[in-house]
C-alpha cells in the first residue's frame, strides 16, 4: 500500500518507518525543513533503539522517503496519517492547530478518495473537527472528493517504540466507513499474524481510549508515589509493598514503581487535556485526575527535599553529581523530565550540579541552556569527582551496577539520593554509603 505520514516526530517517524518495513511505500511529510533535510541524508534526529538502521534500510529499498511538499504528500496516497504534535494550550487543553493545518493541507491538494487517519493524541470530538475542516476546504476548492476520517491512536512507548509498533498489544481503530475499515485492516494485518489485535470502535470511543489509558497509567504512578512517601514515614519498604500488592492478579506487577515523578511528552499533557475536556465539554470535574496531577507535581520536588534534609536549606558551596536527565531511559526526550525540576530546585538553593546522561546530553543542553552552576560531564564517574553526593533521576542500565567502592572514595560525602530505587538499600549501606531511595 501507499501511505502518507504527516509529522516525523517520535510517532510519525517510527510509524512511517515500521509501515515501510513490512513492504508499504511511505512518504513522510514535515514542515520542519531542517529535519527533512537530515532525514533525506539518512540521519535520524531522535534517539530510538533500532530506528536509524530501519530508516536507512527502507530508504535504500526505495520504500521510505521524506518531503516538505504538501501537494506531493496529499497526492501520494489514499491513506493519509496525521501524526503531528498536540502540545498543551495555555489552559491545558490540547492545541489542535497542527492537526487542523495538516487536514487543510490534505484537503487543498487531494486528488481522489482519501482516508484521513488521526494518529496524534487528540481530544474526543477532534475527528469531527477534522471532518469539518476538510469539508470546508474542499467546498472552497469547488471539489467533491469523497473522504473518511478515522481515529487510530498510537500506544508506542519512547525507548521501545519500534518494538511496540512492530508487536502491538492492541490496534485501536475508530471508524464507521466500511472502505476505510477494510483499508485499516489490510494495513495492520502484518502486525497481528499471531492473533487478532485490532479493536474496532466508534470514533469517539477510540479517541477516549487513548486518554483513558494514559490517565490510568499516570494514576498508578501517582498512587505508588504517594504510598512510597507514606511507607518512608511509617518505616515500611515500598518495594516489599509493591510485590505484596502486585501478586494480586487484579493489580499486577507492571507499572507500580515509585520514583521522582512522571514526565515525558504524553502523561503530563494528556492528563491535563483530559481534565480540561471533561470540564469544558461535559461540565465534569475529574477529581481523581486532578489529584494525580498535583501529586506528580509535588513528587518532582521530592529529591530536592531529600538533598535539603541531608545538607541543609542553603546549598551554596555544595556540588552534586546528577545521573540521568532524560525523562526515562532509552530516550533523549527531555520534555517535562523530573530532572529539570530537580536542577531548578538545586540551582535556586545555590548548589552546583555536574550532570551526565548516556544519550540526552545534547537535548539537555538545548532545553536547560547554560545556567550558572550547571555543568555537564563526559561520563558517569567524571560527574562524581569532587561532588558532595550523587543524585539519580533516570534509571539507565549503565547506572544499575556501579563500583560502589569507587563511589564511596570519590564522593566528598558517601551519599546517594536515588529517585529510581536502583539499588538494594541493605547492600549499599553495608558498603559504607548513606542511601536515600524513595519509600524504602
Ligand atoms: N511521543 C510519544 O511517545 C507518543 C506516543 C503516543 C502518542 N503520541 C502522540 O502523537 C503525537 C505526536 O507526538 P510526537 O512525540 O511524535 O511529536 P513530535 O513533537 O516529536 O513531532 C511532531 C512533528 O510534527 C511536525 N509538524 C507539525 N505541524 C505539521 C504539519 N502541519 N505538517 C507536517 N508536519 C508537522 C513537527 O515539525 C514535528 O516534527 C502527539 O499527539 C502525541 O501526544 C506521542
Amino acid at each position: 500500500m501507499k501511505i502518507t505520514m504527516i509529522g516525523t516526530g517520535y510517532v510519525g517517524l517510527v510509524s512511517g518507518t515500521c509501515l515501510a518495513e513490512v513492504g508499504n511505500h511511505v512518504l513522510c511529510l514535515d514542515t520542519d525543513a531542517g529535519k527533512i533535510a537530515r532525514l533525506q541524508q539518512g540521519e535520524v534526529p531522535i534517539f530510538e533503539p533500532g530506528l536509524e538502521a530501519m530508516v536507512r534500510r527502507n530508504m535504500a529499498a526505495g520504500r521510505l522517503s521524506f518531503t516538505t511538499d504538501v501537494k506531493a504528500a496529499a497526492e501520494f496516497a489514499t491513506m493519509q496519517f496525521i501524526a503531528v504534535g498536540t502540545p498543551p494550550d495555555e489552559d491545558g487543553s490540547a492545541d489542535l492547530q497542527y492537526v487542523l493545518a495538516a487536514a487543510r493541507g490534505i484537503a487543498q491538494h487531494m486528488t481522489g478518495f482519501r482516508v484521513i487517519v488521526d494518529k496524534s493524541t487528540v481530544p474526543v470530538g477532534t475527528a469531527d473537527k477534522v471532518q469539518a475542516e476538510i469539508a470546508a476546504t474542499l467546498q472552497r476548492r469547488g471539489s467533491a472528493h469523497p473522504f473518511a476520517v478515522v481515529s487510530n491512536p498510537e500506544f508506542l512507548k519512547e525507548g521501545a517504540a519500534v518494538e511496540d509498533f512492530m508487536r502491538p498489544d492492541r490496534i485501536i481503530v475508530g471508524a464507521s466507513n466500511e472502505q476505510a475499515i477494510a483499508l485499516m485492516r489490510a494495513l495492520y494485518a502484518p502486525f497481528q499474524r499471531n492473533h487478532e489485535r485490532l479493536v474496532l470502535t466508534d470514533v469517539r470511543s477510540a479517541e477516549l481510549i487513548k486518554y483513558a489509558a494514559n490517565a490510568m497509567l499516570a494514576t498508578r504512578i501517582s498512587f505508588m508515589n504517594e504510598m512510597a512517601n507514606l511507607a518512608e514515614r511509617l518505616g515500611a519498604d515500598i518495594e516489599l509493598v509493591r510485590r505484596g500488592i502486585g501478586s494480586d492478579p487484579r493489580i499486577g506487577y507492571d507499572f507500580l514503581y515509585p520514583g521522582c515523578g512522571y514526565g515525558g511528552s504524553c502523561f503530563p499533557k494528556d492528563v491535563k487535556a483530559l481534565i480540561r475536556t471533561a470540564a469544558i465539554e461535559a461540565g465534569i470535574e475529574m477529581q481523581v485526575l486532578k489529584a494525580v496531577e498535583s501529586a506528580n507535581e509535588a513528587q518532582k520536588h521530592v529529591l530536592a527535599g531529600k538533598v535539603r534534609r541531608r545538607f541543609g536549606e542553603d546549598l551554596h558551596g555544595r556540588r552534586f553529581a546528577l545521573w540521568g536527565l532524560a525523562f526515562k531511559p532509552n530516550t533523549d526526550d527531555m520534555r517535562e523530565a523530573p530532572s529539570r525540576v530537580l536542577v531548578a530546585d538545586l540551582l535556586a538553593a545555590g548548589a552546583e550540579i555536574v550532570a551526565y546522561d548516556p544519550v540526552a546530553m545534547d537535548e539537555a543542553r538545548r532545553v536547560l541552556g547554560a545556567p550558572s552552576g550547571l555543568q555537564f560531564a563526559d561520563s558517569a564517574m567524571q560527574a562524581v569527582e569532587g561532588a558532595d553526593a550523587l543524585l539519580i533521576a533516570t534509571e539507565w542500565k549503565e547506572f544499575r551496577s556501579p563500583d560502589f567502592d569507587t563511589l564511596r572514595s570519590t564522593l566528598r560525602h558517601p551519599v546517594i539520593i536515588d529517585g529510581r530505587n536502583l539499588y538494594d538499600p541493605a547492600l549499599v549501606r553495608t558498603l559504607g554509603l548513606e542511601y536515600f531511595p524513595i519509600g524504602r
